[in-house]
């Protein structure tokens, strides 16, 4: 079968990440969480007290910044970094999520981050998952997807993954990033958050995690 390009968006915390890991798994394919890189950035603008007002103080910040993927074996993924430096952990920290929409709402940015991810996909085989894979990034992607969930289950899921390393989180603030996150997302003037119209849509609130791949698989099948 032929390889191809897998293109997944939604809103934050549908299940995006999870699905792309099983199928990248499954297929031999690599993973790409385009997220991380946004997220990224925004450390080191955080880091460098970068204004997101100054254009200029913005392309110089990015001109610094080098961005890759190293495979990790142990947890079987590939973990982000930032200038030679592992901060696959450091990016999921609330700080970062509090200013990564705001961030990836610059054109520079985009431009910047986009550029890198179309690189990415030139050999297919590939999955990548964020809010502008089928739109903008992959707009020729074999297989788009977009999945939903019901808010108060995407609440829940990412409270349960932030309170093992933020055991002061609660419950108010995770919703309140999540729905700032979303709000900001899909009404930026840079490629906001959509659905491709040639996008399947998958509803991530009642599958189980295998179902939900076997589902997948088999629009994989059609389309390989
Ligand atoms: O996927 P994740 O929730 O980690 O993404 C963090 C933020 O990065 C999103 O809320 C969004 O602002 C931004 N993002 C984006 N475009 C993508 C992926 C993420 O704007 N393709």
């Amino acid at each position: 079968t032929n390889k191809i390009i897998i293109a997944i968006d939604g809103f934050s915390s549908c299940g995006k990440s999870t699905l792309a890991k099983q199928l990248a798994a499954k297929l031999g394919y690599a993973f790409i969480d385009s997220g991380a890189m946004y997220r990224a950035i925004t450390l080191y603008f955080i880091r460098n007290n970068v204004s997101l007002q100054d254009h200029s103080q913005i392309l110089d910040a990015l001109s610094n910044i080098h961005l890759s993927f190293v495979f990790n074996e142990k947890s079987q993924q590939s973990d982000i970094y930032l200038n030679d430096e592992d901060v696959a952990h450091l990016i999921r920290e609330m700080t970062v999520a509090e200013k990564v929409s705001e961030v990836a709402a610059i054109r520079e940015v985009r431009s910047f981050a986009v550029a890198q991810q179309k690189r990415m996909g030139k050999k297919k085989g590939i999955v990548m998952d964020g809010r502008d894979i089928g739109t903008v990034v992959f707009p020729d992607a074999e297989l788009k997807i977009f999945m939903t969930a019901d808010p108060e289950v995407r609440v829940k899921r990412r409270f349960q993954e932030l309170y093992v390393t933020n055991p002061h989180i609660t419950l108010d603030e995770v919703r309140h990033n999540l729905e700032m996150r979303d709000y900001i997302d899909s009404n930026r003037e840079e490629s906001p958050l959509r659905r491709a119209e040639d996008a399947v849509l998958l509803d991530n609130s009642t599958l189980t995690r295998e179902e939900q791949l076997a589902k997948v698989l088999d629009w994989v099948k059609e389309r390989a």
